[in-house]
């Protein structure tokens, strides 16, 4: 289990530790859940040691600074606060009105610290009229996929990929063949659950027919944290609270689906019957046009984060795009050998992953393109 260190690659130092935790488990549980918006966290911190947090809400919802002030006003606690945030408040009147101008009404305000600006804002409010406004320039893992898609026009990219013990993904000729086990399984879940789509390619639609929504893992499936090697303040956090993520409304964490294929081969009346009895769409994309049209098309669908879960054909289409800061998932089996068959695509023969941990009858790796 995860022993409460924050690791490396969260701003500790400049955020006391209960916060950073609150920061963390309100962004993870707004990631995929946002969309389109970005999943914000903000923790307020009180001069008694009170502490009220929460993170963006789905779309029409409230933002994060709103859910924490609305709970520190429900406490009845009227002390000095701190409030910290990982996008500088909004000051345009959106959905729920700005930020600033609720955050104008607290004389009890003290400071705020925020880590991102937002790209998005074209005219920034003047917060330091009100209270000193610090910004801490370190990133925030979860807010990188609505960075990109609004400076960038593309979303971070999740790739990930099962293969055997003795490195293969498929089994020659292509048929389906599991891999993974129950907790593997349970991981690439929750994993679904944050995404803005979910990605296979035309023969996987083919042959594995898989259904790529999102489905709340069995509790006993849930996995445990057990790090082998280096930290991922990510996956701490999809271990650490699994079990919240888990108890989230389903119909608002569902993935697009998508299939990127020759439009010559579509996909079997069986699986298109599969896909419509699905809640959301199931979309196609022409795999013989470039990579970065398809990029941008996720973009266009507001998709901040993306999972694109194989074959090896759909790698190779794609291994041109991926950038700093994209992520690479590989689960490999301890047991299942296939002694020959589809190759691990070249985008996850990495020397070396910094991040490893156990997962049951799998070993996760992980890694950030640097
Ligand atoms: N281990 C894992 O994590 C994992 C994940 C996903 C899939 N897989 C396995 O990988 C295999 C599929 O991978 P892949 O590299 O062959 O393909 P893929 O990446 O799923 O699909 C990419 C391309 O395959 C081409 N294709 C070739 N023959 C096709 C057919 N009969 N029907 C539809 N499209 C076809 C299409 O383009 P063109 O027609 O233009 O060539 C399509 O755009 C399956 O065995 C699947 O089980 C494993």
């Amino acid at each position: 289990m995860w022993n409460g260190a924050i690791p490396d690659d969260f701003p500790l130092g400049q955020v006391p530790d209960p916060v950073a935790r609150l920061l963390c488990r309100d962004s993870l549980l707004a990631m995929g859940l946002s969309k389109p918006n970005p999943p914000v966290a903000c923790v307020i911190e009180t001069t008694q040691g009170q502490y009220f947090s929460g993170g963006t809400e789905p779309v029409g919802g409230r933002h994060a600074e709103i859910v924490a002030l609305d709970a520190y006003d429900a406490s009845g606690c009227q002390d000095p606060f701190q409030l910290y945030v990982t996008l500088e408040p909004c000051s345009r009147q959106g959905r729920t009105g700005p930020c600033s101008q609720r955050l104008k009404k607290y004389r009890q305000l003290k400071k705020i610290v925020f880590f991102h600006r937002d790209p998005t804002q074209r005219s920034l409010e003047d917060l330091s009229a009100l209270c000193p406004v610090e910004r801490v320039d370190l990133s925030s893992f979860f807010l990188q996929g609505f960075l990109r898609r609004v400076s960038r026009h593309r979303p971070r990219l999740f790739f990930k990929v099962a293969c055997s013990k003795d490195g293969f993904i498929a089994p020659l000729p292509p048929r389906r063949s599991p891999i993974s086990g129950r907790e593997a399984g349970a991981f690439v879940q929750l994993l679904r659950s944050r995404m803005g789509a979910v990605v296979v390619g035309g023969r996987t639609i083919q042959i594995d027919q898989p259904q790529l929504n999102y489905r709340i893992p069995p509790s006993f499936d849930l996995p445990r944290y057990s790090p082998l090697e280096g930290e991922s303040i990510f996956l701490q956090s999809m271990f650490e609270y699994a079990r919240l993520l888990c108890e989230q409304d389903v119909s608002f964490l569902q993935p697009l689906r998508i299939g990127c294929l020759n439009p010559s081969r579509p996909p079997a009346p069986d699986f298109i019957r599969r896909q419509k009895s699905l809640p959301g769409p199931f979309l196609t994309f022409d795999s013989s046009r470039p990579p970065l049209e398809f990029l941008s098309y996720l973009s266009e669908l507001a998709c901040n984060d993306v999972l694109l879960e194989g074959g090896a054909g759909l790698f190779r289409w794609l291994e041109d795009s991926p950038e700093k800061g994209d992520v690479i998932i590989l689960l490999q089996s301890k047991e299942v050998r296939m002694g020959s068959g589809l190759k691990l695509p070249s985008l996850f023969q990495a020397e070396s992953y910094p991040v490893c941990c156990d997962l049951g009858q799998d070993l996760l790796f992980f890694r950030e393109i640097s």
